[in-house]
């Protein structure tokens, strides 16, 4: 049996009778830039997201670097970030010319560490603190970071906030204040429709949502290169456009969104429960991830974008599985702190402990909604297979 990570040909068979034509509609008009789809697909955005406004941009690293030069981020400025994050996080600091600066992670949820962040506040010395303008709390896997304490953190110390809300469309986070689904608490707040997301375009998109109008009307400025009138550049932005086609197929595929998140989560606990059942929980063998806002009175307490598991003979099992025939990915391998391109960052090894374990034993199983309890079954028998050897 074959096991892909991830099958988007079963997702765009299921759901093709409804997204060709919503395409052949865009096509037929010819408006590919922007336009009456872009702009249904940011309304439907921002109201499920319940944020104020959403601005459809090129990707999730475009609305990244759109977010921090909308904030006037640049050259001098320092941007906190956790290291076991997608590279863009960190990468679209630099590109604004800032500097990432990296907190460590908690060890069950993989989202940076709040008391981590209140430490490296403290010990920060006042002039850099003053350069301080942003953090960066990425919601890794589908699950939000813990917020609350963040935003504290983020009056106290008064910095924005960006939620990189990649991985985690349509995620909640049970604040003291009630639910907040992810993108609703922080100053600007980002998300992508890479293809591998829980809501994927057929190419590269993204967004960002906020709920202060002058950072809105300043995002729409700047993704058209900073012009309010055509060929008049008031400031300098750039091409940060979603595209037509793409918010076509966003928008038909928002209407399964939530029964994707739920099948997600089915197949967790599935997994879960047949991990528990063979014992390997308690020998430590296997270490499930942890949905640690479950039973708070939220819905969509983890999206599983990504189903990742802890293994410490990691390496080998995913050999394993490979020659098996099932798929797995290996979210992050390297944190962001030891990367070659950061080097002049001037970390080394041993500086971000937890981050650094997380990137030798995790390992992402296929968890996509289309996927079969045969395919699941298949995919614990051949762990099984493997820790019997
Ligand atoms: C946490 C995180 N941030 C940012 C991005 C960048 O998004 P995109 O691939 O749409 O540019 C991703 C995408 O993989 C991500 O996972």
């Amino acid at each position: 049996m074959k096991v892909p990570l991830l099958d988007l040909k079963a997702q765009y068979n299921e759901i093709k009778d409804d997204i060709n034509p919503k395409v052949a509609d865009v096509i037929k008009s010819q408006v590919f830039i922007l336009g009456p789809v872009v702009e249904e697909f940011e309304k439907r955005m921002a109201d499920y997201i319940t944020a104020s406004y959403a601005v459809g941009v090129s990707s999730g690293s475009d609305a990244l670097i759109i977010s921090l030069m909308a904030l006037d981020i640049s050259v001098g400025d320092i941007v906190i970030t956790t290291p076991f994050t997608f590279f863009a996080t960190a990468g679209a600091v630099s590109r604004v010319g800032a500097r990432p600066v990296f907190c460590d992670i908690n060890p069950e949820t993989y989202n940076l560490e709040p008391e981590k962040l209140a430490v490296l506040l403290a010990e920060m010395e006042n002039k850099e603190r003053d350069r301080l303008k942003a953090v960066i709390p990425v919601h890794l896997y589908g699950q939000c970071a813990d917020m609350d304490p963040i935003m504290s953190l983020a009056k106290k110390f008064d910095f924005a906030v960006i939620e990189d809300a990649a991985q985690a469309v349509g995620s909640e986070y049970p604040s003291s204040e009630g639910p907040r689904k992810a993108c609703t608490m922080g100053d600007m707040n980002i998300l992508s429709f890479f293809p591998s997301k829980n809501l994927g375009g057929f190419g590269d998109g993204g967004m960002v949502l906020t709920d202060n109008e002058n950072l809105y009307q300043k995002l729409r400025l700047l993704r058209v290169h900073g012009s309010r009138n055509k060929y008049f550049n008031d400031i300098i932005g750039g091409n940060f456009r979603l595209d037509a086609l793409q918010a076509a197929v966003l928008c038909v595929k928002m209407n399964y969104l939530e029964s994707w998140h739920e099948k997600r989560r089915e197949h967790a606990d599935y997994y879960n429960r047949a991990f528990e059942e063979e014992g390997w929980i308690k020998d430590g063998l296997v270490k499930p991830p942890k949905a640690v806002y479950r039973d708070r009175g939220i819905k969509n307490d983890h999206i599983y974008n990504q189903y990742v598991i802890r293994v410490e003979q990691r390496d080998k099992l995913q050999a394993y599985l490979k020659e098996q025939g099932i798929g797995t990915a290996i979210y992050y391998p390297l944190p962001l702190h030891l990367q070659e391109c950061f080097s002049d960052l001037g970390y080394k090894q041993g500086d971000f402990p937890v981050s650094e374990k997380a990137a030798r034993e995790v390992l992402a199983l296929p968890i996509y909604p289309e996927l079969s309890r045969e395919q699941q079954d298949y995919v614990v028998t051949t762990i099984k297979n493997f820790f019997s050897r």
